[in-house]
């Protein structure tokens, strides 16, 4: 049975509307088209907006418990639906088979955490009698929800980075307009689909593939008071647009993995790490290994090592159980890839591995000697590729990490804890991973950016926290 039906609604307020089935969304593999999906116009998402904004009142007083058992509801559903899930994902994303039944995974880890945050969101007591003027007076607060939230999600991870809007906002008691990514919108309206199997109050969710420019008012309308965004830099623009509602973002980077001199494990385990971290999903995550900085002592070994694991890396059909590097989301964007890897090599780069491109499939590249101002390694190739550099001193590797307008997740090798608190010191990202690579996530860690890789936090408790704010009750005892 094919995994994906032939049409897909959208859902505006929590209704399937099957209207203008124009959305053709390719299998990215064969290129042809593989469903449909209806697109929301301008009206359809003012109406959301509408909606959700007058179900605020019911989803604030809709339970903690009663939340949790709509993420519970999903969770159990996700778990039924897993292969079908997984086959989807390999279909509009062309994620590898088994990427795309790990992306499967952590979409119920996801919506598991947030069920346990749901009856968990807390306050705090406050001293207030500070002085003889507050005697008698205590303070107390809660977290109550922000209002309507409003989604912008990518490509890269269909399922996984929508959960980790929609399933907080559940936690947190906030109505949500989702505008998923054009190319891959069927995880996405999945996720709509199980939600309006449950009770959340009327109005709750409409999840909406649309055009930005029918998106605007998800950006700059003032009924909704949070825009989460994932995406490229075009979401500094979407800030500056979004006039007085909180803004979070997600923005990528062009992630680095330093390998000291001892690196506290083997070389082929190590290897292995680097090899996944930078050409699992063809490269299109945002903390996938994009630099590598490798110790003078052990360069030349790693080296062979990384050439001899890419050369045995199976490229071709995401169906293929074996396969490890599939297509790119398009051809486009294997092309931009390609041609940042010709102006590298043009400027001297060495290739160590890699081949050529055959439309949006592009293999697995390594190359070192790339100068430090080639947008390979100043911007996010979001590709297949990675470049290696040799250190002699930790603090040079550290500075090499820095030397990035980007800084969202950085890996770690070393066998010297000195190093490693060093690294956690001196390196400007939202989080260093010791004894591991950069794009390690689990889903109940804080995940997010400085410099221009974001603003904000996710990773679904420091979600709910941008989506509630505290609410303060002073009572004066009158004695
Ligand atoms: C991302 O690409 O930002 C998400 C990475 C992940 O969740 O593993």
């Amino acid at each position: 049975m094919p995994a994906l039906k032939k049409s897909y609604p959208y859902y505006l307020a929590g209704a399937a509307l099957r209207e203008n089935a124009d959305l053709v969304v390719l299998d990215k593999y064969s290129g042809k088209p593989a469903t449909r999906v209806a697109m929301a116009d301008a009206d359809a998402v003012q109406a959301a907006i509408a909606a959700a904004h007058g179900s605020r009142g019911a989803m604030a007083a809709f339970p903690p418990d009663a939340r949790r058992a709509v993420l519970e509801h999903c969770v159990r559903r996700f778990g039924e639906r897993h292969e079908e899930l997984a086959q989807t994902l390999c279909i509009e994303a062309g994620k590898p088979i088994r990427d795309a039944r790990g992306e499967v995974s952590r979409l119920i880890d996801t919506f598991r955490i947030a069920a346990d945050e749901a009856t968990r969101i807390g306050g705090e007591v406050i001293e207030l009698q500070i002085s003889a003027r507050t005697r008698g007076y205590r303070g107390m607060t809660r977290r109550v929800p922000v209002g309507v939230c409003s989604f912008i999600t990518p490509f890269n991870f269909p399922l996984n980075l929508v959960a980790h809007k929609v399933a907080p906002a559940i936690a947190a008691g906030c109505p949500f307009v989702l505008k998923p990514a054009a190319k891959t919108p069927i995880g996405a309206l999945i996720i709509a689909e199980v939600l309006a199997e449950t009770d959340l109050p009327k109005g709750a969710f409409s999840v909406m593939p649309c055009s930005n420019e029918d998106a605007a008012p998800l950006v700059e309308d003032e009924r909704i008071a949070l825009l989460s965004f994932t995406g490229g830099l075009v979401g500094w623009d979407l800030k500056a647009r979004a006039g007085r509602k909180k803004v979070v973002l997600e923005l990528g980077g062009n992630a680095a993995c330093i390998v000291d001199a001892d690196p506290g494990a083997d070389l082929d385990a190590v290897v292995g790490r680097l090899v996944s971290g930078a050409y699992y999903q063809s490269g299109q995550s945002c903390i996938s290994v994009q630099r590598i900085h490798a110790h003078v002592d052990i360069y030349d070994r790693l080296r062979r090592k990384l050439k001899a694991a890419i050369g045995k890396l199976q490229v071709g059909d995401p169906r293929d159980e074996a396969t490890f590097i599939g297509p790119m989301i398009d051809e486009d964007a294997a092309r931009r890839v390609e041609d940042w890897i010709a102006a590298a090599r043009k400027a001297g780069a060495k290739k160590l591995a890699g081949g050529p491109r055959t439309g949006n499939l592009l293999p697995a590249w390594l190359l070192e000697g790339v100068p430090r101002d080639a947008d390979l390694y100043r911007r996010e190739a979001f590709g297949p590729v990675a470049l290696m550099e040799p250190f002699e001193h930790f603090d040079d590797a550290l500075d090499a990490v820095n030397d990035s307008d980007f800084g969202l997740q950085a890996g770690v090798f070393t066998a010297r804890l000195d190093h490693a608190m060093r690294a956690w010191d001196r390196l400007e990202v939202g989080g260093v991973i010791v004894g591991d690579i950069p794009s390690f996530r689990v889903d109940n860690m804080p995940y997010g950016g400085v410099k221009h890789s974001g603003l904000g936090r996710e990773g679904v408790r420091y979600a709910i926290e941008d989506m509630t704010e505290p609410r303060l009750l002073v009572i004066r005892d009158p004695q």
